[in-house]
């Protein structure tokens, strides 16, 4: 317990010497987020592609969060329990928070199923722009386009809580923006974020 208090009073968040503002007039834009939360197969990381490229093309600094990468990489110790859930989506604001800082536009794509998580995440991105995106497709529709191959695995066991089927998930009750990638094209989709 000694070590550990010598250890955080050592700790002494360093602020940039470049502001926000000389960042925005370097980039033409200041940074911000753009979070994707929907059930797997709903379409966040292909708006997100479509979204990317369209604002690479204009000269943005743009990059998209996805949270299959997080969960593989920085997140690849955690669990899809609740904790490990909670605990990702923490990781996850620290580093949105990073790129929100370098002036870089995020778009954040996360299954990110539970309301509470959600709302902590955004919270800690508070004084930035954050939009909130649920893209609405129902279950159904998902598993008929069984991106990853998830509807077969629950059955032999592979994967525990597949948020819709064997775990919750907590649709957004009044997101920013709303997708309903059933019905739009993706083109649609990505003109409708585009000109928040
Ligand atoms: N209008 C639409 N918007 C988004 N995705 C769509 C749409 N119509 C069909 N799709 C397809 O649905 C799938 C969505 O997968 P993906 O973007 O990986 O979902 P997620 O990232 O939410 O798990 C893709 O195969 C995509 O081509
Ligand atoms: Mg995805």
């Amino acid at each position: 317990m000694t070590v550990l208090h010598a250890v955080q009073l050592t700790v002494f968040p360093q602020l940039s010497m470049v502001s926000r503002e000389r960042r925005h007039s370097a980039n033409g834009h200041g940074g911000a987020v753009r979070f994707f939360t929907g059930l797997s197969g709903s379409g966040k990381s292909s708006v997100a592609h479509v979204l990317e490229a369209q604002l690479f093309s204009l000269g943005h600094q743009v990059i998209i969060v996805d949270g299959d990468n997080i969960r593989a990489g920085l997140c690849a110790d955690l669990a899809f329990d609740v904790e490990g859930r909670a605990e990702n989506l923490r990781r996850t604001s620290e580093v949105l928070q990073m790129f929100v800082e370098a002036g870089v536009i995020v778009l954040a794509t996360f299954v990110a199923p539970v309301a509470a998580d959600r709302a902590r995440l955004r919270a800690r991105l508070d004084d930035t722009t954050f939009v909130e995106i649920f893209c609405d497709c129902p279950i159904e529709v998902c598993e008929t386009r069984d991106v990853k191959g998830l509807c077969l695995r629950p059955r032999s066991g592979e994967i525990v809580q597949l948020t819709g089927v064997s775990a919750p998930y907590e649709a957004p009750l009044a997101p920013d923006l709303r997708l309903c990638t059933d019905l739009e094209s993706l083109e649609a989709s990505a003109r409708s974020v585009s000109v928040i």
